[in-house]
């Protein structure tokens, strides 16, 4: 795609869902993904391989990844389909089904090789999940950020040996839920920089409780660089508690970065993180992208009538303000 194009990152299967009390049936979630799929987003965060004693919601990721590697998933571009998995158990819940489905994934490999055809087979990714503060990483892994880190390394390592492509996020980068506006960037761009020599093909830097603001999401990014980190390589994965997410984003668009997560419908909060609301909303980063002449490759009346949908299902109202405004033109 050219220079405007900018990566959205669809998290609202996993980020989105996760948090929710009630379960939300299998066919929902597959229904949510096909129809993600079909609005011209290419990458698409379906479950995540955690503990259900931790994250229950997650429980039937399994039956999510088989689903998917069963029934071919129509779509607008090809489809990068990712999946969170913390540890070596996690990754091989998702790599076990792999292997019994060999070929019907492109590998890391085969995606980045340019090719002629129009149709391509999904990628899966796998996303591991470090912390910018140690109170974070205790709340959401059980261990310290070293003890994660060398836990990320094997994950890292395991799924390169499989050409597969690897996320890696770093929550808390802008406030957190235990230790306030106290995060130290330098640190984050340490860890970073650490995944990164891991293999991770991408950090994904999340401002979790989204209490980041213009000068320090600004101050963020000049951190990184200076530490060498290429903006091609760095994710923006903004949380809209405090309303801030699009002044965010255009500072990290000014910056260089171009790509952003999103959550259709604006659904989403972390289990680990009271009081967080969701991810910003995939409609309102469509729409607010392309009034930059940013080019999404996103259908934005599809996504609105998804966001829709989905919140009906979920029992929440619908929490993106363009999704709301597109509907009722
Ligand atoms: P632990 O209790 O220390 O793990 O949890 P353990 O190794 O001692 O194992 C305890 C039990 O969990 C055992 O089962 C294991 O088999 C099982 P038992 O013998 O008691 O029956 N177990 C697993 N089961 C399924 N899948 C696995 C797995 N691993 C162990 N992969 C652990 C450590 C990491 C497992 C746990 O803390 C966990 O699952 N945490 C995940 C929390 C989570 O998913 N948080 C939300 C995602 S992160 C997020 O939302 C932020 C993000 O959006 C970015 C942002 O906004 O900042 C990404
Ligand atoms: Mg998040």
């Amino acid at each position: 795609r050219g220079d405007n194009y900018v990566r959205l990152v669809e998290v609202g299967a996993r980020d989105g869902l996760q948090n929710e009390k009630k379960t939300i049936p299998l066919a929902t979630k597959i229904e949510l993904i096909e129809r993600l799929a079909k609005t011209g987003l290419s990458s698409i965060e379906a479950g995540a391989f955690v503990s259900p004693k931790w994250v229950p919601q997650m429980a039937n990721s399994t039956e999510i990844l088989s689903h998917i590697l069963e029934h071919e998933i129509p779509s607008v571009n090809p489809l990068t389909l990712s999946f969170l998995a913390p540890n070596l158990k996690g990754l091989s819940a998702a790599t076990t089904l792999l292997s019994q489905h060999p070929g019907t994934f492109e590998t890391a490999s085969e995606r980045a090789t340019p090719t002629t055809k129009t149709t391509r087979r999904p990628e899966l990714e796998i996303a591991v999940f470090a912390a910018a503060t140690e109170s974070f990483s205790q709340k959401n892994l059980n261990c310290s950020i070293a003890t994660s880190l060398e836990r990320f390394r094997e994950v890292i390592q395991a799924a390169k040996d499989l050409d597969l492509r690897v996320r890696a996020y770093i929550s808390v980068v802008l406030g957190c839920p235990f230790e306030g506006y106290d995060v130290n960037p330098h640190r984050v761009a340490e860890i970073a920089t650490d995944l990164l020599e891991m293999g991770a093909d991408e950090i994904a830097l999340g401002d979790t409780t989204g209490m980041g603001t213009a000068p320090r999401t600004k101050e963020l990014l000049n951190c990184l660089r200076t530490a060498g980190i290429r903006n091609e390589d760095v994710a923006m994965h903004f949380h809209d508690t405090y309303g801030q997410a699009l002044v965010n984003t255009a500072v990290s668009l000014e910056h260089g970065i171009r790509t952003f997560d999103s959550s259709v419908g604006g659904l989403g909060g972390c289990p680990y993180s009271p009081g967080a609301t969701g991810n910003v909303a995939t409609e309102d980063m469509v729409y607010f992208l392309e009034s930059l002449g940013m080019d999404t490759g996103v259908d934005l009346d599809a996504v609105a009538d998804i966001g829709s949908w989905i919140s009906d299902e979920v029992g929440k109202p619908h929490d993106s303000r363009v999704g709301k405004a597109v509907l009722s033109a």
